[in-house]
């Protein structure tokens, strides 16, 4: 009875405080913000947001950053916060004092149990400060609908903060796939929240050219489109939704800037003005990834003026202290072979095609100083010669960084093995196709932008760093979050946070919550993957199974070919299996959110009997047909072969070059050497191995062959069909792998590349 009275008294309490208290979800544990303060005191109590908590704004600048915050807790909570000029208790004060002595991206938050106060010397640093308080709320403050249930509560804590770099970056490749206005808004509302302050944007390409300009049309009418698998790809911005961008970024204190490429991946530009190149054309926007070869002119006074008159309208709609100028990869073939290039090299008295395009960059850093710009450009811009008030994007590892921070330069740090975003972050025979390279979350988060060789009084030259999105594997905006978040997160850190602070467990802890806010945001960021095992074993007897991640995170899966959740089996050790069996398999974050099943199929074989046939002539027989073919189903249709011998390479020519494209089907035996389970690799469209097909690419870019496959064969002659489509599929050239298969017995480490000499006929 007294038990019961007392839970009456408890009852009646929480409803005299109209207050429920609802369980704290594991994720909004503790604080988790990203990028870390420089410092952080929590103290006892929380300060309770409610819908009678004031903003409390001094000036118009605050009030802007205010206006955010009211919006974005609107959605989410339901409060329409009034905004007062003073109040006694239960307010958010925001202030921008510039008498504070704050830097200017500092700011102080200090919250108590009564008041939550921010003050900054600049409405940037304000900004900063009030994403630091959406961090202290739960995760599900990111909402864009009401959540109830829930308990706004911020911790007390008092946090001084300012960032380490004032460059932190990403940069985003529109030409190689295009991405609409408002993926790129999303993109910058998410950006934003880790206090990231510059989008460099890739607007011209070999691929595609990505922003209207008036006095030139034809560059968005032809060069925005080009042909992939018989279908157009294209798009660009008009100059209208450049401002639309560059205002939306603007408000959330991310500058953005634009990079128009020169002297090369210019063939979208020179497809639409051939007049512009060495030769004059024609050309054709480039289906295929890679570099081209024809780059704009040198020789040609009119190119300048055609890039002058280019700048001079690209110039007004980005107000960003600074203006990219590509400048990398630029081959000077064509420039070798141009009368008029070679004319201007020895009019100018210049030393090689390196100078050359050491000319034609400082003519355009005149254009640009003209305009009030900064020049930057990627670090071939250092060969040759640099510009005098030229900052470079140290690209091809630290050493142009370091050769021009030293010089006296400014540069921004984006070295390929640490921050490009387009590596592959997971096992290749996992993770969809990617360009190549791999780098984990944690190898980005580890990123020092300093280099150790460089000199401690050149160090104020490093501005920071940025991820680089290139976009050629990014095929849709779905691949292109997955492959940018939550690696960029991670860089946010590098680009901000004091490097003795950093700490890649705390940062994969705090993720935890990161991940929920990213949920709101609707973004498909990447969760790791079981890695290991491949797709289709073959068995005799039996297997264990053994699974890893890329970093710590729970597995759990099925044997029954059920789907697993969060209440199957839990992975703890190798699975044993001895009989024919679908594993299913997936990871979950702390949120309870899962990543994708991957299914094993596990196949127990009699092993595939050699043939009994005279075959003693090494390579393999050989089909061609010509066409266009995207698929192995469209193979059937084919009546005319052209049938020969594929002795080595050269035979097969035909099928090597891209722009000739045809279908060729290979065949002959492999002399198995003993009774055993072999595993193949293959990037061929179909690989038939004892007359089963055990690999299959068709509808897959051809890359890094993602789907091995193990058979039992016994020792001797074993049927191989190869079934090889020479296209262009996904921007990848099949005629760039050539014939590439490769095997092993499962219980070697290393595989064998088989040649055509490798097989009879
Ligand atoms: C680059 O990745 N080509 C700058
Ligand atoms: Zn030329």
């Amino acid at each position: 009875m007294k038990k019961f009275i007392s839970y009456i008294f408890i009852a009646l309490l929480f409803m005299a405080c109209n207050e429920k208290t609802f369980e704290v979800k594991v994720y909004n544990k503790g604080v988790n913000i990203v990028p870390l303060p420089v410092s952080l005191n929590l103290q006892e109590g929380v300060f309770k947001l409610n819908k009678k908590t004031k903003l409390v704004v001094n000036g118009d600048g605050a009030k802007t950053v205010a206006d955010f915050f009211q919006s974005k807790v609107s959605y989410s909570t339901g409060f329409q916060l009034n905004m007062v000029e003073s109040a006694t208790k239960n307010f958010i004060s925001m202030n921008v004092d510039a008498s504070s002595g704050l830097a200017d991206e500092a700011y102080t938050l200090k919250v108590t149990p009564e008041t939550v106060k921010i003050v900054a010397s600049t409405n940037r640093g304000l900004f900063y400060g009030m994403q630091t308080l959406l961090q202290l709320l739960p995760a599900e403050i990111e909402s864009p609908t009401l959540v109830s249930e829930i308990n706004w509560n911020i911790p007390a804590v008092t946090i001084e903060d300012e960032p380490r770099f004032k460059w932190r970056g990403m940069m985003l490749d529109v030409c190689r796939h295009f991405y609409p206005v408002d993926f790129v808004k999303k993109q910058i509302d998410v950006l934003a929240m880790y206090k990231i302050n510059k989008l460099h944007i890739h607007l011209t390409d070999d691929q595609g050219w990505r922003i209207e300009i008036k006095k030139y049309p034809k560059l968005t009418e032809i060069g925005s489109k080009r042909i992939d698998e018989g279908k157009e790809h294209g798009g660009f911005y008009t100059q209208d939704q450049i401002k639309e961008i560059v205002a939306y970024a603007a408000e959330r204190y991310i500058d953005v800037i634009p990079e128009i490429e020169l002297p090369g991946h210019a063939l979208a530009a020179l497809t639409a003005y051939p007049e512009y190149s060495c030769s004059g054309g024609p050309f054709k926007v480039r289906n295929v990834w890679g570099v081209e070869a024809d780059i704009y002119c040198a020789g040609k006074e009119e190119t300048f003026e055609f890039i002058e008159n280019i700048i001079d309208e690209v110039v007004t709609l980005f107000p960003s202290e600074y203006f990219h100028i590509g400048g990398d990869e630029a081959p000077k073939d064509k420039w070798k072979e141009c009368n008029l290039c070679q004319a201007r090299i020895k009019a100018e008295g210049l030393k090689d095609e390196h100078e050359l395009q050491s000319y034609f960059v400082q003519r355009v850093e005149k254009m640009l100083l003209a305009h009030n710009k900064k020049m930057i450009g990627w670090d071939e811009i250092l060969e040759g010669g640099l510009a005098e008030s030229a900052s470079i994007m140290s690209w091809r590892g630290e050493k142009g960084g370091i050769t021009a921070a030293s010089e006296g330069h400014d540069v921004v740090m984006t070295p390929g093995n640490w921050v490009y975003l387009d590596h592959y972050q997971g096992d290749p025979k996992v993770e969809p196709v990617a360009i190549g390279g791999y780098t984990t979350l944690e190898e980005s988060y580890e990123y020092e932008p300093i280099p150790e060789a460089l000199d401690k009084d050149k160090a104020k030259h490093i501005l920071g760093t940025q991820g680089n999105v290139w976009s050629e594997y990014m095929y849709t905006p779905e691949l292109l979050e997955y492959r940018v978040y939550p690696r960029i997160i991670a860089l946010a850190e590098v680009g901000w946070t004091q490097s003795e602070k950093k700490d890649f467990s705390s940062f994969v802890k705090r993720m935890d919550n990161q991940f929920v806010r990213l949920d709101q945001h609707n973004i498909n960021y990447h969760i790791p993957q079981p890695e290991g095992p491949i797709n289709n074993i073959a068995i005799t007897d039996g297997t264990t199974l053994e699974f890893t991640t890329t970093r710590p995170i729970d597995m759990y899966y099925t044997l029954d070919g059920t789907e697993p959740g969060l209440n199957s089996t839990k992975y703890s050790t190798p699975i044993s299996v001895d009989n024919t069996t679908t594993v299913k398999i997936r990871t979950a974050l702390v949120s309870g959110k899962m990543g994708k099943v991957r299914t094993i199929n596990v196949v127990k074989q009699e092993p595939v009997k050699a043939v009994k046939v005279i075959a003693k002539n090494s390579g393999l027989k050989l089909k061609i047909a010509e066409g266009e073919f995207y698929s192995t189903k469209e193979i059937a249709r084919i009546n005319k072969w052209e049938e020969k011998v594929a002795e080595e390479y050269k035979a097969t020519n035909k099928l090597f070059d891209y722009k000739n494209p045809g279908v060729g089907i290979f065949e002959g035996y492999l002399d198995i050497p003993e009774d055993g389970i072999y595993q193949f690799s293959s990037d061929m469209d179909e690989l038939y191995v004892g007359g089963t097909l055990l690999i299959n690419n068709d509808g897959e870019v051809k890359r890094h062959s993602r789907n091995d496959a193990s058979i039992a064969l016994k020792k001797g002659l074993q049927p191989i069909k190869m079934v090889y489509i020479n296209n262009v599929y996904g921007g990848w050239p099949q005629a760039w792998n050539g014939i590439r298969i490769n095997y092993k017995n499962v219980n070697d480490e290393k595989f064998t590349e088989l040649k055509p000499e490798d097989f009879l006929y």
